[in-house]
């Protein structure tokens, strides 16, 4: 059991380009210590070439933190595997699940699920050059290369050149005629292949990925592979991550330690904000990644909206927050009083 606890990718929030930015890694961060988090997909093509420090700088609280990387060229993803461990990456990873027509033309993504021997050059190329882990995403299959074998094969290809973590988005990907997005939704989950890789090859750390949203969907999941990656609930749904320490390694989480745990997210994550702008950088960019913090409680839509609200976009983020806090706690108070009063009635209806 501890073994399975000490296991490094057990739990990771999925590479979301445009979503997981380091802003979005440090608020995930105060809601679990322990999760694995992924940087977007950067290319190899804007790594050498484009601003790096731009791609590559995080916040040292991201910690354990992984660079997803899109590129099929080894010498490329070599250079970029050594740029990941030089700034202090605890991972590279090589995107083969992404189906976006864009990352077809520069033949990476998911259609290298059909050249396993170029991926397993491009893997042993990073093997090579670094010592932190190299890992790979990819799916189960493409179009409508369906058969367990096909990712078996793909898996093993890769695992022969010393590859041992595997996230396997469990859906294949259509290359043609529909978005990312669908791409997302549409082919079929189907988790009993993921499950089958474990079985075939129980040496190998196996994650799970694709549609997974609830602990108990999670928890059911780490009974057949090592690890589940979550993607869009934990990004629209971030409280939910609070309560994984706790459960999934047995550790007290940095926001369950306090009865009042939500608001002490927010105090942190205002610091983060004032930190922003003292730097020079709006703080509406980190923001927008923790707009679901107050999901489900009274007063969050009204939170969300003054957050995001134009007019409030150059007040200081305190003055902002002490609005938004002042609206939720007075929705809230006023909910509580109206639950107060419909349950006296009952009681009295009761009584009667
Ligand atoms: C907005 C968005 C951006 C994504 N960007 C990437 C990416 O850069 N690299 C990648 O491997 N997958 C990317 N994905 C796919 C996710 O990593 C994940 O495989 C997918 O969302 C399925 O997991 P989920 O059902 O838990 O969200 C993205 C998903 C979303 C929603």
């Amino acid at each position: 059991m501890q073994e399975k606890i000490n296991n490094p990718w057990r739990l990771s929030v999925a590479p979301m380009l445009d979503w997981t930015d380091k802003h979005c890694r440090y608020f995930h961060r105060l809601l679990t210590q322990k999760t694995r988090l992924y940087t977007e997909m950067v290319t190899t093509g804007a790594l050498l070439h484009g601003d790096q420090p731009r791609h590559l700088d995080f916040n040292q609280e991201e910690h354990p933190v992984a660079l997803q990387l899109g590129g099929s060229e080894p010498a490329d993803l070599a250079a970029c595997a050594k740029l990941a461990e030089q700034w202090g990456y605890d991972e590279v990873n090589l995107n083969c699940g992404c189906p976006s027509e864009r990352v077809q033309r520069g033949a990476f993504g998911a259609c290298l699920m059909a050249e396993p021997a170029l991926v397993a050059d491009g893997i042993k190329a990073m093997l090579d050059a670094v010592s932190i882990p190299v890992t790979i995403k990819h799916r189960i299959g493409i179009d409508r290369l369906e058969s367990y074998e096909f990712v078996r094969d793909f898996v093993g290809a890769i695992a022969d050149v010393g590859c041992t973590v595997f996230i396997v988005h469990a859906r294949n990907a259509w290359l043609q005629g529909i978005s990312p997005k669908e791409n997302r939704e549409l082919p079929p989950l189907r988790y009993e292949l993921v499950h089958q890789l474990k079985r075939e090859f129980p040496g190998l750390t196996i994650v799970l990925n694709g549609g997974v949203k609830t602990d108990e969907q999670i928890a059911e999941q780490l009974l057949h592979v090592d690890g589940v990656m979550v993607g869009r609930q934990a990004y629209h749904e971030p409280w939910q991550m609070a309560a994984w320490d706790q459960r999934f390694f047995g550790t007290a989480g940095p926001a369950r330690n306090h009865e009042n745990g939500r608001e002490q997210v927010e105090v942190e994550w205002l610091k983060y904000l004032e930190a922003q702008v003292a730097s020079g950088r709006p703080w509406t960019q980190a923001m927008r990644h923790a707009l679901g913090l107050w999901n489900g409680q009274a007063g969050s839509r009204r939170w969300r909206q003054i957050w995001s609200d134009h007019q409030y976009k150059a007040m200081d983020a305190a003055a902002v927050a002490a609005l938004a806090t002042q609206s939720r706690t007075g929705i809230a108070a006023h909910v509580a009083e109206h639950q107060a009063q419909t349950e006296a009635l009952r009681q009295a209806a009761a009584a009667a």
